[in-house]
């Protein structure tokens, strides 16, 4: 046993910590401001992943903790990878209370496919209902 952690108190996570990850190693938040990244963790609900008191994984939910969820800004950091965090992340964001019986839950991923799928992660049933304004670049812009 080890001793990794998740938590979803919002005081255990390392702000810095995920702003840096999100805003120079990620494949989807290049340059986002730490404001932004501190306001879209108070409005969601968010799993932090630590081993003894370090912080080495996060999740973000976004959702109304009854019908609708959508995962997102998944991560553990790099020297951790491929030792099952990952997985125990998933199944801990899967297992929260507030996330059981939803309608729908959504992600989207670049390259993870696999790791989501063995959770019952799916391509749409019915792409062609999917509407989106997707907008890959605004963290780059002036706000
Ligand atoms: C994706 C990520 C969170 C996985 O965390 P991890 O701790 O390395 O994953 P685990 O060790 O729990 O194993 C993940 C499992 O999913 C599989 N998998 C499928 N696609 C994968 C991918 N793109 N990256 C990592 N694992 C992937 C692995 O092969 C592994 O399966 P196995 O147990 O049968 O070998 C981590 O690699 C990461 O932070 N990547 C960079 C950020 C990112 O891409 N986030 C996802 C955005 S949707």
């Amino acid at each position: 046993m080890d001793d990794f952690f998740i938590t979803t108190e919002k005081d255990k996570i390392n702000l810095a910590l995920v702003h840096r990850f999100l805003s120079e190693q990620s494949g989807w938040a290049k340059g986002i401001s730490f404001a932004t990244v501190k306001r879209s963790i108070d409005h969601s609900l968010c799993f932090t992943g630590l081993l003894g008191n370090r912080q080495i994984a996060f999740a973000r939910v976004i959702t109304d903790r009854t019908t609708f969820a959508n995962l997102v800004d998944v991560f553990v950091l790099p020297p951790y990878r491929g030792q099952g965090y990952g997985k125990r992340l998933i199944q801990a964001v899967l297992s929260h209370p507030d996330l059981q019986g939803l309608r729908r839950f959504t992600l989207a991923t670049s390259d993870a496919h696999g790791l989501y799928a063995r959770f019952g992660f799916a391509p749409p049933a019915r792409p062609d209902t999917l509407m989106e304004q997707y907008r890959p670049d605004i963290y780059g812009r002036p706000r």
